[in-house]
């Protein structure tokens, strides 16, 4: 395949960015779209270039490192992460757009790196659950019902990729929040700090500047995880019941 790509370049995240177009050919169907950026950026080492920088790590699907804004879909054209994404989904002669994740509250480090520090933070300021010292305890001694076992397992694939923060029109990590507040709020073990966990992770979350939900509902749309709407109903029922609380 012949390739035209045009791709975000920015030196540092004080520098002023821009769209730069490079050439690719011989490019194969069966690459990931990383090894397809891995050809460009072994050309342009091999002109003396600076290669671009993206992000990646396992590019198994699993740590939810790579990024990347392709044609202006988060993860690209499929419902997947980018590492995942394969060449066969674009046709020879296509004209390729690459951008970092778009977010007031992902600065560009460089090229097409950002920084998601802010997902981590959120999940810092959730803090720990209370854990019994002593031996790990019998894993059938804290039983927990089937369905909750399983929407807690389900929920708890989130990645904390950025693709939803990445395709909502406000910016907001409603989805991955409400992610995190299910897992931990199914289970017996996330009882105990249940609401103090989501008052303090949507003060973080609005503290990071995240936007707020309006259902719009790309974000679902875009998580390679498929991560349901609902989990985001499941926060914001939490959220009600810390207020009235008083946390
Ligand atoms: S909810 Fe989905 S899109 Fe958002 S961080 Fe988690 S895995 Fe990624
Ligand atoms: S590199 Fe780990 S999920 Fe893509």
């Amino acid at each position: 395949m012949n390739l035209t790509l045009k791709i975000w370049r920015q030196a540092n995240a004080a520098a002023e960015g821009a769209m730069h177009t490079y050439q690719l050919s011989g490019i194969s169907p069966d690459m990931s779209f990383l090894e397809m950026l891995d050809i460009l950026n072994e050309d342009l080492a091999e002109k003396g270039e600076e290669p671009v920088a993206f992000d990646h790590d396992c590019r198994e699907g699993i740590c939810g490192t790579c990024s990347l804004m392709i044609n202006g879909d988060a993860h690209g054209p499929e419902v997947t992460t980018t590492c995942q994404l394969h060449m066969r989904s674009f046709k020879d002669g296509d004209t390729i757009t690459i951008e970092p994740w778009r977010a007031d509250s992902f600065p560009v480090v460089k090229d097409l790196c950002v920084d998601r520090g802010a997902l981590d933070r959120m999940i810092q300021a959730g803090g720990f659950v209370s854990a019994n010292t002593g031996s790990a305890p019998e894993a059938n001694s804290v039983p927990a019902p089937r369905d909750k076992a399983m929407r807690a397992f389900n929920v708890a694939t989130c990645i904390g990729c950025g693709a939803c923060v990445a395709a909502c029109p406000n910016g907001s990590a409603s989805l991955f929040l409400g992610a995190k507040i299910t897992h931990l709020g199914e289970l017996p073990q996330g009882q105990p700090e249940r609401h103090t966990r989501v008052a303090s992770m949507v003060s973080q979350h609005d503290h990071e500047g995240f936007g707020g939900c309006t259902n719009i509902g790309e974000c679902t749309a875009a998580c390679p995880k498929e991560i349901p709407l609902d989990v985001i109903s499941q926060l914001n029922k939490d959220l009600r019941q810390a207020m009235r609380e008083g946390h």
